[in-house]
């Protein structure tokens, strides 16, 4: 489903004559995320995976709709391809995974625009093997593997149209040996056994979700089901390899349903379907994956922490729901966590967000890198910088300072009421801020997003000591 500005500059570019589809969607960041010329609304993946060999094979379904004639289209996918269906008519196709990630496919005949359109994608490779412009995000674990990274994962294990601009529902289905458990978004529809020694997990994810968010964890899980106070499955799985730190892991993450009410209150009512998280020594940060973030048992070895559970959660609404029109405009997904990290603080009767903030500006001199790095346009190699988290909190704590607390909380609740399912860009922020506050605002973003240098005036309005 592609929303926004991606679609009208597509729609704008297409000409009469049957075309090549863009390799990507003009993401300044990355050029070759995306590719033009046809919109997903939804992705079967249907894998056998086999941790002790790092084998995956499978295939993949797209359901798409042309948005342009087209003589050809990509998908960003790296792994190694053996077939490729178009409407059920076998297609060309070429890659050079290496370089770009993008799998080329040439339909036998053009397409039209405005067609529907069903691409079937057989495949077999070793995901840990495959390095895509100097890299691999795939994470081979001793007793599995994580599909789990930011901005890209799926190139990986499944062929998408891989940007934010494009979110479809999922449907993951993955066999694996009994001994392991495979992990997905959404809810566990089912597990299936078709022959001995192996167990297929099906995992159904309903809202709209962009392709970074399709997650996949397969390992030796301690998986828990059970259900939310409103309803809703909440899974959550541990590493066994947790050792000590177990307690403190499942202490922090099984608030998880309190914590998602908590963030209602704050934000307007929890977008998805199910809720949970997964706890994994196998990788260095976390993810907000769609229902279901995935957490480095890191952020628990030194004691609970539900500081990360709220941020993570936090991007259910922010990142996930409300999803970036363009990676630069990452600030709309980690400042608005980091502030969420905030507020929870102050529910738990700790710092509240005008003291965390004052803070954070307090403790960092005029010359410190926090302030050498935008957070409206922090740069591909400063994406998860921390200006994009602290300085962007700071920001938000600016905003509610300069228009008070009523138009604050309007302003994000509106926020995702208007723009949930889609996604959506800084500008709108702006504009929408403007709208509901009648203040002018341009220099307090400019300030706070887009100048270098620490603020002269601080976060809740006094200037720096
Ligand atoms: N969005 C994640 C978070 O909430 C950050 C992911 C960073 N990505 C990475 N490959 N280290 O903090
Ligand atoms: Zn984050």
């Amino acid at each position: 489903m592609a929303t926004g500005i991606a679609t009208t500059l597509l729609t704008a570019t297409a000409s009469a004559a049957p075309s090549a589809g863009a390799p990507g969607v003009g993401d300044p960041y990355y050029p070759y995320a995306g590719n033009g010329g046809y919109d997903v609304s939804h992705y079967d993946i249907r894998l056998t995976y086999q941790p002790a060999t790092d084998e995956l094979a499978g295939t993949t379904t797209i359901l798409a709709r042309t948005t342009q004639e087209l003589s050809s289209f990509d998908l960003d996918f790296g792994l190694h391809t053996n077939s490729v269906l178009v409407n059920n008519v076998p297609a060309t196709f070429h890659s050079d995974p290496k370089e770009n990630g993008e799998l080329v496919v040439v339909p036998k005949e053009p397409l039209k625009k405005g067609q529907a359109i069903t691409v079937v994608v057989n495949y077999a490779d070793t995901p840990s093997k495959v390095v895509i412009d100097g890299y691999t995000a795939w994470k081979k674990t001793p007793d599995g593997a994580l599909a789990v990274d930011e901005p890209q994962n799926s190139q990986w294990w499944f062929p998408a149209n891989d940007h934010p601009t494009d979110k479809a529902t999922h449907d993951v289905s993955v066999e694996v040996p009994d001994n392991v458990s495979a992990l997905s978004n959404g809810t566990l529809v089912r597990t299936t056994k078709q022959r001995p020694g192996w167990t297929r997990w099906n995992w159904r994810s309903t809202q709209p979700q962009a392709t970074y968010l399709t997650t996949l964890e397969v390992g030796a899980f301690e998986v828990n089901q059970v259900t939310t106070p409103d309803g809703k499955p909440f899974v959550t799985a541990y590493d066994p390899a947790l050792g000590e730190s177990l307690d403190a892991a499942k202490a922090s993450v099984e608030r998880t349903p309190e914590i998602d009410s908590f963030l209602a209150t704050q934000f307007g009512p929890y977008p998805f379907e199910a809720q949970g998280g997964v706890v994994s020594t196998g990788l260095t940060f976390a993810l907000e994956a769609q229902t279901r973030p995935v957490y480095s048992n890191k952020f628990f070895v030194a004691g609970s922490n539900t500081s990360v559970v709220a941020h993570e959660n936090a991007h259910q609404w922010f990142g996930d729901a409300v999803s970036l029109g363009r990676w630069s405009d990452i600030w709309l997904n980690e400042g608005f966590a980091t502030y969420a990290e905030y507020l929870w603080s102050e529910h738990e009767g700790e710092g509240t967000p005008a003291e965390l903030a004052q803070y954070v500006y307090d403790s960092h001199p005029a010359d410190d890198p926090l302030w050498k790095v935008l957070p409206g346009d922090p740069g591909v190699a400063n994406q998860f910088d921390d200006a994009v988290y602290d300085r962007g909190a700071l920001a938000l704590q600016a905003l509610r300072t300069t228009v008070g607390d009523d138009a604050f909380f309007t302003i994000l609740k509106t926020w995702v009421a208007e723009h949930r399912g889609g996604d959506a860009r800084i500008d709108d922020f702006i504009g929408l801020a403007e709208q509901v506050s009648g203040k002018p605002l341009h220099e307090l973003f400019t300030t706070w997003l887009f100048t270098t240098g620490k603020p002269a005036v601080g976060p809740n309005g006094t200037a720096a000591p």
